[in-house]
């Protein structure tokens, strides 16, 4: 049997500080592990690694900074003012546990008190994948920041829905982002077969894509919830737009992506920019921000039948600042949706709601962002500062806000999207696919799962927020045991994500 102390992941309470008590093993490690090594690690994004404990002691002043500043993890949008699934943000007791660990001089503590390490095989997860797509591997030409499309025909016949979707780059030490769209008209095929090398060149998007997804470091797979999925046309084209970031000039990448697909009919998840730079939704248009001044811009969007809202996806180019996404509803109350202050192009994302969002018939939707054409932007693309007007290039500017949203229906607001792992399999049978016993249910202590026989898989919790509460891979066991005593009474999901399909349930802690 495998045996485990539940060290510290989210739901550990870090205790006060008395000198000497804050060490590597028991408190530092399982926040790097959590929050920095899906990055940190070698071949990671991040130029080094956060994997050892010499690697954090040589790293401790920088990663005192950087996470006091809360510029580490990175995570652009405004905790406080929305909240999202999967969001990457240190608690206050996390942060202080840091300071505490530098102050005391970055002690490593007791090293078999440090939970296991991750392990980044770049596998991903979804395993059973009915498309896969691979972009021919291409050498990275510019010298500069390079946003590149590839245009992959999908071969499929007949038209799909996606219910499932993961990216995972080919070379992680260099994929700063990739944009996933569809194209149902040629013209990215023909662009691409335009350009002598692999892809051609794009920084914003073009008209005839349209976006079905985002990735950046350390995402999840796209999981919609059960009975839902994203119409992908028949023929379409898939166009995978990547951003290589400045320094990764002549290294190589083949970034893939997965789907899981069906042909059944299934609720249309749309995605669209619902909010856009143009009149009838820019209300003080046009997108036009002369040489040297700052300008804000606000758009509007009514919102005509009742519409079940689940992620949505920001969108400006350099000279943006800050954008904030909220929606009035017919009672007036206004509903917070996105904020991000400090606006980065290099870092944009999809983001999922932890939980769906129904906007009734009669709210309308604002977003208002600034623009900065000044000297002070150190983003600004030109230098002195130029007009920059509405287009699709860097030097151009976009405003928009991408919607990911179907019809309402009864009981969506209910969606968690954290876990619609287990919301989009009726549990009992999918136990079966696995053959996945948790015992004793309910648990106080101990709780033992076992599968029908020994394999490799990853096994998440999560509570019934949607917050992840423990997470590790397990290699060739059978059993894995795992210490519940310090959940806080209630319904848990499981999710055991194995190479031969997954298994979801829920067990209670009393
Ligand atoms: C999503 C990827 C990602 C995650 C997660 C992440 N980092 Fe980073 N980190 C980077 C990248 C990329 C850089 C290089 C500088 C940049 O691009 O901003 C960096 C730079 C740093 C630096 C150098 C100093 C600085 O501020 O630039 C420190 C220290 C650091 N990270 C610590 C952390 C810690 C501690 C965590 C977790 C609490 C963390 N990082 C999580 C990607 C990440």
């Amino acid at each position: 049997m495998n045996k485990k102390l539940l060290i510290a992941f989210a739901f550990i309470p870090y205790f006060g500080h008395a000198h000497g008590d804050t060490t590597w093993a028991e408190h530092i490690a399982p926040i790097l592990y959590n929050n920095c090594t899906s990055c940190h690690h070698p071949g990671g994004l991040a130029p080094f690694s956060l994997m050892e404990y010499t690697d954090a002691y040589n790293y401790k002043q920088s990663i005192y900074v950087s996470t006091q500043s809360k510029k580490m993890p990175p995570w652009p949008p405004d905790a406080n003012y929305s909240k999202f699934a999967h969001e990457r943000v240190l608690t206050a007791q996390q942060i202080s546990a840091i300071k505490d660990w530098v102050a005391d001089g970055a002690p490593q503590g007791d090293i078999l008190k440090a939970p296991k390490q991750p392990t980044y095989s770049g596998v991903g997860f979804l395993h059973n994948a009915d498309l896969t797509l691979t972009i021919p591997t291409y050498s990275v030409k510019s010298s500069t920041d390079e946003y590149r499309n590839f245009a992959i025909p999908s071969g499929l016949l007949a038209a799909n829905y996606i219910s499932q979707m993961e990216v995972l780059p080919g070379n992680s030490g260099i994929v700063h982002h990739v944009l996933v769209f569809q194209d149902s008209t040629n013209t990215s095929s023909q662009q691409d077969a335009a350009d002598s090398d692999p892809g051609y060149y794009n920084f914003g998007g073009s008209s005839s894509l349209k976006l079905i997804g985002a990735w950046v470091p350390g995402s999840l797979p796209l999981i919609l919830p059960n009975g839902t999925g994203v119409r992908l046309p028949k023929g379409s084209t898939i166009v995978l737009q990547i951003h290589y970031p400045k320094g990764s000039q002549g290294d190589k990448d083949s970034t893939i992506v997965r789907f899981k697909l069906t042909t059944q009919q299934m609720r249309d998840v749309t995605i669209n920019s619902d909010l856009y730079h143009i009149a009838p939704s820019l209300q003080n248009g046009p997108l036009f921000i002369p040489a040297n001044t700052v300008k804000k811009f606000t758009e509007r969007q009514y919102v005509p039948v009742d519409i079940t809202i689940m992620a949505l996806a920001p969108h400006m180019h350099l000279l943006g600042k800050d954008i904030k996404v909220y929606a009035v509803l017919p009672t007036k109350d206004t509903l917070p949706l996105i904020n991000i202050p400090d606006w980065d192009f290099h870092w944009q994302g999809m983001y999922y709601f932890k939980k769906a969002i129904k906007l009734p018939k009669g709210t309308y939707l604002w977003a208002e962002a600034t623009y900065d054409n000044t000297i002070n932007n150190p983003r600004n693309p030109n230098s002195p500062p130029a007009n920059v007007g509405l287009g699709e290039a860097t030097t151009d500017e976009m405003m928009l806000v991408y919607i990911t949203r179907m019809f309402y229906k009864t009981g969506d607001e209910n969606i968690l999207i954290d876990s619609s792992w287990n919301t989009a399999v009726p549990n009992l049978n999918t136990q079966k696919l696995m053959g996945v016993s948790v015992y004793p249910n309910p648990a106080n202590d101990g709780l033992t799962l076992e599968l029908s026989q020994a394999g490799s898989y990853q096994l998440d919790m999560y509570d019934v927020a949607g917050n992840r509460v423990w997470t590790e891979q397990v290699l060739g066991e059978r059993k894995s045991e795992i210490q519940v005593s310090q959940l806080a009474a209630g319904v848990y999901f499981y999710r055991v994500q194995g190479k031969d399909g997954a298994a979801y349930g829920q067990f209670v802690k009393e």
